[in-house]
């Protein structure tokens, strides 16, 4: 049992050019901005008892840095590594080293498009994946990290 009654703290990490959410190819990725589906996650945290921080950045190390800033004081993380899933071994390393529950998340699924998407650094060193299901995902994988912190 927690000592505590704080609510557990999710870091939901989004990568690069996810900040253009809204305006970046609306008729792959849809019309929500990036900060519209930030107080949605809030309200859905909110809702299962989470409390969420959200944030973006477009480069490598920034990410890795608040994938660090994750493991060190979130009780889990949901990543969108956006092109970095592809491509970026320091974010697989980062997310590797973190021993709290990690949901890997897509707006799209990446399998089903281009040959360049295919191959995927994070899906081996994360436990849960949520894909396809546009911005309801972040919802499906808050549901799914309440589940896996067990509240
Ligand atoms: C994405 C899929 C990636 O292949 C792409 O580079 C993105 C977004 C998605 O959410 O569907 O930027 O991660």
């Amino acid at each position: 049992m927690k000592a505590s009654t704080a609510k557990p703290l999710v870091m939901i990490l989004g990568g690069p050019n996810l900040g253009r959410l809204g305006q970046r190819e609306p008729e792959i990725y849809g019309s929500t901005t990036w900060e519209e589906l930030g107080s949605l996650c809030e309200k859905w945290g909110d809702e299962l008892g989470l409390r969420v921080e959200f944030n973006q950045d477009d480069f490598e190390g920034g990410l890795v840095g608040l994938i660090h800033k994750a493991t060190d004081h979130a009780d889990g993380l949901i990543i969108n590594a956006a092109a970095y899933t592809h491509t970026s071994v320091a974010i697989r390393d980062a997310v590797a080293s973190m021993d709290k529950p990690i949901i890997e998340l897509h707006l799209t699924n990446p399998t089903a498009r281009e040959e360049f998407r295919q191959t995927n650094l994070l899906t081996g060193v994360v436990g849960a994946g949520v894909f396809g299901f546009g911005i309801k995902g972040y919802q499906l994988a808050l549901e799914g990290m309440a589940s896996l912190l067990e509240i």
